[in-house]
């Protein structure tokens, strides 16, 4: 049951404003509906019947122009309401009763913690009422909200307020408009006992906005980082795409229960509360950064999702790549550019890389899906945003800022596609972008091999590129793609970037050149000494590149590369090569040896004068091993989790006063605050740390314990609080972990970390430790932040053992996804992924693994779950 992307259809009728009225009550919502509705001029075929969606409905009432629908004239199924014969332009009354209470899968209206709230996308509004729940029906809506006055004082939704009263029998009512035409998917309510705080921004024209984020009230001390970063966020877009909001009022809302990070509903955004709340006791700077991030994205998505939106689902990435773009340069601009690049790319390799790789790899965008909710990926998210950043490059910034004017103007209050959006990029810088269409289009990540060498006698560098892109399950031929490759040559007697000319072109110090055939060769002239070729600058595309770097090479590039992301990345592939003997070496018995050369760099990286403290801590920071495991043909954990602790524990012996000079000279005791200057000190100061602790030095534990009873902020704390439940020593690990568990009891988001970091030990009892936790009155299967931290974090961060080769791992995943399949059907098909990752292990993991894949098969599954199971069978 696929459906397709060539199969799309314009809607047969159109909705041009939504009159809604909701009459709330945790078991019997009566939600009433009147739709304006015409049929759309491009569908005149005859006898068109009116179908709409609706799930999970109890149908009351239906009529046209006010005349009740008898029973031969319109039919209802588990799915859709279907109307024989309507004229031409109506309205469509219906009544529906729904339960919230009963929602447990946290997709249309539900409570949570008492308030209800609202998630539509993609297909939620569904089971909310009957309507064409698709992107491209765009009404403006009007909406009034009645609830008992006493227990939900807020009654919220989209646009501006325009009247409010009481009712009998205490209860009130809110009617809220929102002028602006929107598909179903941005529609929003909030009811609760809530509070809000306040704020305004004037935007460049001289609007004056209201900002509110509502919360619960024991929250109100969390709310000043996300409204701090709103504010910027609001300023960033008019200055940087020329982006003003369009409302006088803007709200925030904070729950508990949530699917995903947060959702971009016009004038109503709503986050999970771990999306939003910080305090400096609370959360770490990752916290305080990703808050500022998503605030920023949610807000940008006005323009880029809203005011134009998606025509279809299959565009998704239209909205969200663009979009992850847009904040991805909003958080650069802000915190410290290269570091963030860092992080998005190291993240973007292990994860997004696997999922190309996986049996659910899919082209940014797909072509067939069954649940849509399975689609919002890192592919569509991530590498859709590495596809934006690839057009600005190739354009440059000022004609990309003009094909966005142009994009925004010409689709206002549209719901288009992604031709749309290149098109215009096409039209203000006259770029030939035909192949370049092809990275949304074609799934899997390709591969580069460069080869190059020096030719003294006519000082020249030839470079020879070939790509290929491999196979994926339903794409087996891959065309050549049009790959914009940024580089430099560095001199290796000047150690500086030497001037480049090609084809009797100069291209200067730092260049792009572009790779679109299958293989080509690039003889760039008067270069005067001999070079070491930094290649791929910044990650200028999503691929993987391999080069036959000597270690040498790799050293000369960390001292020397003037692009801050390839001088860290020269660590990273340094560190592999060392990574690479040393699994090999675990594997064959042999005694593992430290390569002194990967501890020189790391001397020099300890000892040097460098200014930016924050890339340093990423360059003190070891591959992952999930990117260790990317890198393997045949993933061994065992050897992995050896090799990588084997390389740390050898850095701290024989580095170990630097490592304490580093700790000692980061302190600081200014009061937090989570800026880059600040968190660049705690980064550097952590990450020594985190190597002092891996060999249980005794002057580092009694640093650690110091740290952590300091209580300074949560980033020392919670940095302080792993290394302690992570040594092999339980009397450093429990008494912390008792301290912790009590002292924060009663902070639901505080608990979610102290339940991640209780998971990720190394030590073997883990498992014992994680089903004694599920039992904890503080975890509950229907959090998706409780199932995340525990069960989530264990399967992809708990790589030696999850994969523990008794299968006990996988069988308690299997357990989990069955349970959740049941109750929530989207958080069951995200947290089963490790398992679908199969084919990547032995053969012995394979056959564990794939059992439990049928185990859960055998069960009576929901789409979601049904979709990633069957791919990973099949695969
Ligand atoms: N549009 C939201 C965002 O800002 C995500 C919504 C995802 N919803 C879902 N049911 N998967 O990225
Ligand atoms: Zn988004």
């Amino acid at each position: 049951q696929p459906i397709h992307l060539h199969d799309y259809q314009l809607p047969a009728y159109r909705v041009t404003h939504t009159e809604l009225k909701f009459d709330l009550s945790p078991s019997a919502t009566r939600v009433v509906a009147r739709l304006h509705l015409e049929r759309h001029s491009e569908r005149q075929e005859d006898n068109l019947p009116l179908v709409l969606n609706g799930e999970h409905l109890k149908l009351l009432r239906v009529a046209i122009d006010g005349q009740e629908l008898g029973a031969g004239e319109y039919s209802v199924d588990a799915e859709t309401l279907t109307i024989f014969e309507v004229p031409q332009r109506f309205l469509l009354d219906t009544e529906v009763e729904i339960a919230p209470e009963s929602n447990t899968a946290l997709e249309g209206l539900y409570l949570s913690n008492g308030m209800f709230c609202t998630q539509c996308e993609a297909e939620g509004f569904r089971r909310i009422t009957y309507y064409p729940d698709r992107p491209d029906v765009m009404a403006t809506f009007s909406t009034t909200v009645i609830g008992d006055a006493a227990s939900l004082p807020v009654l919220l939704s989209n646009g501006n307020p325009v009247e409010r009263g009481e009712l009998p029998n205490g209860r009130h009512f809110v009617t809220w408009e929102d002028p602006f035409p929107k598909p179903c998917y941005l529609f929003a309510l909030v009811a609760g006992d809530l509070e809000k705080v306040e704020d305004r921004f004037t935007t460049m024209s001289g609007r004056d906005v209201t900002l509110q984020i509502w919360v619960e009230k024991e929250n109100l001390d969390k709310t000043d980082h996300a409204m701090a970063s709103l504010k910027r966020a609001m300023k960033w877009d008019e200055d940087t795409y020329g982006r003003e909001y369009d409302l006088d009022l803007f709200m925030i809302v904070a729950v508990n229960d949530f699917n995903m990070g947060a959702m971009e509903n016009k004038g109503l955004n709503i986050f999970n509360s771990a999306a939003v709340l910080t305090h400096p006791l609370t959360a770490t700077d990752a916290a305080f950064q990703r808050v500022e991030g998503i605030v920023a994205h949610e807000y940008f998505h006005n323009w880029s999702g809203n005011r134009v939106t998606c025509r279809d689902w299959f565009q998704l990435s239209l909205k969200e790549g663009f979009t992850v773009f847009r904040d991805q340069s909003f958080s650069a601009d802000t915190n410290s550019a290269p570091v963030k690049r860092i992080e998005d790319v190291s993240f973007f390799r292990t994860a997004q890389f696997a999922e190309d790789a996986g049996p659910t790899a899919h082209p940014v965008r797909p072509d067939h899906y069954i649940e849509i909710s399975n689609f919002y990926t890192l592919t569509i998210y991530e590498k859709g945003a590495e596809v934006v950043r690839m057009l600005r490059n190739l354009l440059g910034w000022e004609a990309f800022r003009k094909g966005t004017d142009l994009y925004f103007s010409r689709f206002d209050g549209q719901a288009v596609t992604i031709e749309d959006f290149v098109g215009c990029m096409h039209e203000v810088s006259g770029q030939d972008l035909s192949q370049f269409m092809s990275w949304y289009s074609q799934a899997g990540t390709p591969e580069i091999d460069a080869n190059g060498h020096y030719d003294y006698a006519k000082s020249e560098y030839h470079l020879t590129l070939r790509q290929r892109t491999p196979a994926t399950p339903d794409q087996h031929e891959k065309l050549p793609l049009h790959i914009p490759i940024r580089l430099g040559l560095v001199g290796t007697k000047s150690g500086d970037d030497l001037e480049m000319t090609l084809d009797g072109e100069t291209l200067g110090k730092d260049a792009v050149i572009h790779l679109r055939e299958e293989e080509q060769n690039f003889v760039f002239t008067g270069i005067a000494e001999a070079p070491v070729p930094s290649l791929l600058r910044g990650f200028s595309a999503p691929v993987k590149l391999r080069f036959p770097y000597g270690r040498e090479d790799l050293a000369f590039l960390l001292q020397h590369d003037s692009d801050g992301f390839n001088r860290w990345d020269a660590g990273q592939r340094l560190a592999m090569l060392a990574l690479d003997d040393l699994i090999a070496a675990h594997r064959n018995g042999v005694e593992k040896v430290m390569d002194v050369r990967v501890v020189d760099a790391f001397r020099t990286l300890l000892t040097a004068k460098v200014d930016d403290k924050a890339v340093l801590a990423e360059m003190l920071t070891l591959p992952s091993e999930a990117y260790i495991a990317e890198q393997q043909p045949v993933v061994d954990v065992d050897a992995i989790h050896a090799a990588r602790t084997f390389v740390k524990q050898s850095l701290a012996v024989a580095l170990r006063d630097e490592f304490m000079a580093v700790y000692g000279d980061h302190q600081s005791d200014v009061s937090y605050a989570p800026e880059p200057g600040q968190i660049a000190d705690r980064a550097l100061k952590n990450v020594a740390l985190s190597y002092l602790m891996s060999i249980e030095d005794e002057e580092a534990v009694a640093l650690t314990q110091q740290q952590f009873e300091a209580d300074h902020n949560m980033t020392d704390v919670r940095a302080a609080l792993t290394l302690l439940t992570h040594s092999s020593r339980s009397d450093l690990a429990d008494p912390a972990l008792k301290a912790f568990g009590e002292k924060w009891a009663h902070d639901s988001l505080v608990m979610d970390q102290w339940f991640s970091i209780q998971v990720t030990r190394p030590q073997p009892d883990v498992l014992e430790r994680l089903k004694f936790l599920m039992q904890h009155p503080a975890f509950s299967l229907k959090n998706p932040n409780k199932v995340r931290a525990l069960i989530g974090t264990f399967a992809s961060q708990n790589r030696v053992n999850f994969h523990r080769i008794d299968g006990e791992g996988y069988q308690l995943l299997a357990d989990v996804v069955i349970e959740l399949n049941k109750l929530n059907p989207e958080i069951a098909a995200r947290i089963i992924t490790p398992l679908t990752r199969w084919q990547r292990f032995d053969e012995t993991r394979q056959a564990l693994m794939k059992a439990e894949l049928e185990r859960i098969r055998a069960e009576e599954l929901s789409p979601n779950v049904y979709e990633v199971v069957e791919k990973a069978l099949a695969a």
